[in-house]
């Protein structure tokens, strides 16, 4: 009775208290070919579509799912589709991080109040069994979130459970991918964190317009302070949902040495910022990263010098904090090339895809949490390393 009360009561008083990341929705050129690439490399379940045939006359999108991850893949069905717009210019990628909210409506509107710029006013999709109400606010470059509050047969406890997605959804049925995924299972759970490249100079911008706009706060670490270096050449600061259901670190290009990969990613965006990466969150990376390998997903590679230092570095760090040490077999971490990091409240273990399309814009990170609640700050010379190397091979140095 106690929650019910609070949870209504908070409901009442914020009405962008975020109950979930809804879905992720990427816009691409082809979503039925491209669910196929995400399902085999990274282990998606195809769980849904919504095409010409189930009455969607505007575009086709396919609910990739896997844990508590949803991917919507949307294509539009005529060259005046926003998606079709946006894929001309920018190659496929993330058009929209969404929440669950109580009310979308009443989400929106105080998103609007507080400053934010609509993307699209609230509408509600409804049918027999329920009803989806979304509405989106613009963030930077060509992002939006939207709000989603679902009733019925569509509220997402019941899509985490198999239910339809949505009005003009329909469940894609038996796959052989969907059923050697289950029998071989990539391990990711969520979204950790979702990385927005913009702008030089705009860094800040956009921190204050997380904190005014979403109402979400500076997230309290030492990777909130600027983390430029003569190698790594970017700043970033992270913001924090309410609840830190999701993490929002915000990255600007800054001079250095080299060109800049944020300057690189806005350069192959059409100069319009966007989202660089989603760290997708799992309990096993080795586990994960041994089976995304087998399965030809394309990782970046460490200089071989990088696990002669990496264990004098973080193990001091976590004995400095009375952690213990790294317990996962370092062979083994070395072998499959993860990446590792130490702070005062643990370790994390990480790895970077390459690009995901053949623009090098959007990324995928895989990371698992072993206290660390930070970024991999002491790794970032390593990568720009190897990212320098990757951005020579493609002529953008
Ligand atoms: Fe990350």
């Amino acid at each position: 009775m106690t929650t019910a009360t609070t949870t209504s009561a908070r409901t009442a008083a914020d009405p962008l208290a975020l109950n979930d990341v809804d879905h992720v929705r990427f816009f691409v050129g082809n979503a039925k070919q491209a669910a196929f690439f995400y399902a085999y490399t990274f282990g998606f379940q195809i769980s849904q579509y919504s095409d010409l045939t189930t009455g969607s006359r505007a575009d086709a999108s396919y609910l990739l799912t896997q844990g508590n991850i949803r991917l919507l893949l949307t294509t539009g069905l005529n060259p005046d589709h926003p998606a079709q717009q946006e894929c001309l210019h920018y190659g496929d990628g993330v058009k929209d991080i969404a929440f669950t909210v109580d009310d979308a409506e009443a989400a929106y509107k105080r998103a609007i109040a507080n400053g934010g710029v609509s993307a699209y006013e609230p509408t509600t999709m409804r049918d027999e069994h329920g009803s989806v109400t979304m509405g989106g606010i613009r963030a930077a470059g060509r992002v939006v979130h939207s709000f989603v509050s679902r009733r019925g047969t569509y509220d997402l406890s019941k899509v985490k459970r198999g239910g339809l997605f949505g009005p003009l959804f329909a469940s894609a049925g038996p796959l052989g991918v969907n059923e050697h995924n289950k029998k071989h299972p990539c391990g990711l759970m969520y979204v950790d964190h979702a990385v927005t490249n913009v702008e030089e100079g705009k860094m800040n911008h956009w921190v204050d317009w997380y904190e005014h706009v979403l109402e979400f706060k500076m997230f309290k670490h030492f990777d909130d302070k600027d983390i430029s270096t003569e190698y790594s050449a970017l700043m970033s600061k992270v913001m924090a949902s309410g609840n830190h259901l999701i993490k929002m670190p915000i990255n600007e290009p800054a001079k250095g040495k080299k060109k800049s990969q944020i300057q690189e990613y806005l350069e192959w965006h059409d100069m319009m910022p966007g989202i660089q990466h989603l760290a997708l969150r799992t309990d096993d990376a080795l586990g994960s990263v041994a089976e995304l390998r087998r399965r030809g997903v394309d990782f970046l590679s460490l200089p071989d010098t990088y696990y002669e230092v990496v264990w004098d570095r973080v193990n001091k760090t976590l004995r400095e904090h009375g952690h213990e040490a790294v317990k996962e077999d370092h062979d083994r971490i070395r072998d499959l090339g993860l990446l590792v990091d130490a702070d005062d409240e643990g370790y994390l273990l990480q790895l970077f895809t390459k690009p995901l399309q053949d623009r090098p814009t959007l990324f995928f990170e895989i990371i698992s949490r072993h206290g660390s609640q930070s970024f991999g700050k002491g790794n970032f010379k390593a990568l720009f390393e190897a990212l320098e190397l990757e951005q020579e091979r493609r002529g953008n140095l």
